[in-house]
């Protein structure tokens, strides 16, 4: 069960198993319709880090997902965060990016970094409420090629 803000849900959180594919694969088309993962990145990236795939399941279907990586030199990055466009705003994603932080933390992490376009108000809003900060350079231009600018946020665990 997920406390939600429009109550409980049956909702649980778990790692990503092989089997999981397909699923991950429409559900990172679900939350990210424009800038979809291709599958053999998906399949490579479960495969390399099942550990640090977060997912949230319903019971039938998942609902949304998270993916860092193993730290390296004690720093991990947050390569996605996604919910389901009817369970956003009730909590979930803060819910679910708190679990992998504190995976992270476990796992020898003491710098976590991600990146966010600089016009994704929701995701940046929520990330400094978790206590991120942006680079202060501010955004990185064509970080992810031609037009595709991001902003650099870190937070130290
Ligand atoms: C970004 C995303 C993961 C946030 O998850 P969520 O479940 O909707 O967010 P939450 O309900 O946990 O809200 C967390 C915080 O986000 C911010 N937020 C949520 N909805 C917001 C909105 N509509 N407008 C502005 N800020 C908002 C608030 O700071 C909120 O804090 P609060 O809990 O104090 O109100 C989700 O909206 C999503 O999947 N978006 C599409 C994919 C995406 O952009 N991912 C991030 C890529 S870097």
């Amino acid at each position: 069960m997920i406390p939600l803000r429009t109550g409980e849900r049956n909702l649980r959180i778990r790692t990503a198993k092989d089997t999981d594919l397909d699923d991950i694969v429409r559900l990172d088309a679900e939350a990210f319709p424009a800038d979809p993962y291709p599958f053999f990145v998906l399949r490579q990236l479960l495969t390399a880090f099942p550990d640090f795939l977060l997912l949230v399941e319903d019971g039938e279907e998942l609902r949304g997902y998270v993916l860092a990586t193993p730290p390296h030199d004690a720093q991990s990055w947050v390569l996605s965060l996604g919910i389901v466009p009817d369970l956003r705003g009730q909590g979930l994603g803060r819910h679910l990016m708190t679990r992998m932080l504190s995976h992270l933390r476990a796992q020898g992490t003491h710098a976590v970094w991600l990146s966010v376009e600089p016009g994704n108000e929701t995701a940046i809003s929520l990330y400094l409420s978790l206590g991120f900060v942006a680079d202060p350079g501010g955004p990185r231009k064509d970080y992810f090629g031609p037009g595709q600018h991001r902003l650099l946020m870190s937070l130290n665990l």
